[in-house]
């Protein structure tokens, strides 16, 4: 597992930038917006907007960017990318965790609409390592693939960029991007619509040629019920001031999203078992999963105390995590 907070150099140059005591207004507008689904060239209008994104937004969008990198990097360990394009990039948020947790990255695209963004990307990433000090920060239009960097890329990555686009745009992005990366992570906020949103994505990607490494353990139609929606959870821990800046009054945060983690061209076999779409159930007497399997339907698996080393292995599992068949 990686660690989910900001890198120390990160959260430094974040907090040297940016005061979050006089980011009040921009902080509560951003929020207002997002809650409305207002897009970014709404709610984060101008360079002070861009400024409380990377002070109350950037430690949760970078937890769960780096906690679907986890994902993949427990599908495919031996994975190690050298070029990263990343797309509606904001501060930098996912090419930051990518640089954390892959030291070979050699380089890395960033495409952002937003001029404000740009420059607060190139201006974090002087704090980062020599691949984040040389990005390729370019402004471009993520709706119009055809204007995008060709590639090819071991890695592509949007990161709650989809979430803003027209539904039709996102469709042709993700198809686009599967023609030109290795591997395609997509991360979006855990809401019903996204949700819903990133399931005809999927339909899209796979139709382009992709398989899915996590989270469905299947190609098939989602098996969720109308009203139902997979995501899950990562926890964020809260500074002093980002629990003044957000109005929060616990030391944490839980990042709901949604994801999805793609492969293209050949790729070893996937492991046969289910994905635990919920909290687990833990009693004295048995630990209970809600799962969605290989076979298609979502289903209830439990593993008995009686059975001390399938518990002791069951008891580790979280919301989110992969149960092998047997496991
Ligand atoms: C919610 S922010 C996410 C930023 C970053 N990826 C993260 O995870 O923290 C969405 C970003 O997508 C950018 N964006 C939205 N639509 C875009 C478009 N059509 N072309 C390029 N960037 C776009 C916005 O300007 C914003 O920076």
């Amino acid at each position: 597992m990686s660690d989910k907070r900001l890198p120390p150099a990160l959260a430094g140059a974040v907090a040297e930038r940016v005061r979050p005591e006089q980011l009040g207004a921009a902080a509560a507008r951003l929020s207002a917006g997002y809650r409305a689904n207002l897009p970014s060239r709404a709610a984060v209008p101008d360079a002070a907007g861009a400024a409380a994104y990377a002070a109350s937004r950037m430690p949760a969008t970078y937890a769960a960017v780096t906690a679907v990198f986890d994902r993949l990097v427990a599908a495919r360990p031996d994975f190690a990318p050298s070029s990263i394009l990343d797309l509606g990039a904001g501060p930098g948020t996912a090419s930051w965790a990518a640089a954390a947790l892959w030291p070979e990255l050699a380089s890395l695209t960033m495409v952002e609409a937003s001029a404000d963004f740009r420059a607060l990307a190139v201006d974090l990433a002087q704090a980062g390592a020599a691949v984040l000090r040389d990005a390729d920060v370019r402004q471009g239009d993520i709706a119009r693939p055809a204007s995008l960097p060709e590639g090819p890329f071991d890695l592509g990555i949007v990161a709650y960029a989809l979430t803003e686009l027209d539904l039709a745009a996102a469709e042709a992005l993700v198809a686009w991007l599967v023609g030109r990366a290795g591997r395609v992570v997509i991360v979006e906020p855990g809401t019903p619509r996204d949700h819903d949103r990133l399931m005809v994505v999927r339909q899209a990607a796979l139709t382009a040629g992709a398989r899915i490494l996590a989270p469905c353990p299947h190609a098939g139609a989602c098996p969720l019920p109308s009203g139902d929606w997979c995501h899950t959870s990562v926890r964020v821990e809260r500074s002093r001031a980002h629990m003044r800046l957000k109005g929060g009054t616990v030391p944490f945060e839980d990042e709901r999203y949604a994801y999805l983690v793609l492969e293209t061209g050949a790729g070893a076999e996937s492991e046969s078992g289910g994905r635990i779409l919920r909290p687990p159930r833990v009693s004295k007497h048995e630990i209970a999963f809600s799962l969605c399997h290989a076979d298609g339907p979502t289903r209830e698996a439990r593993v008995p105390s009686r059975d001390r080393r399938a518990f002791k292995t069951a008891s580790k599992l979280d919301w989110g995590d992969f149960l092998p068949d047997g496991g």
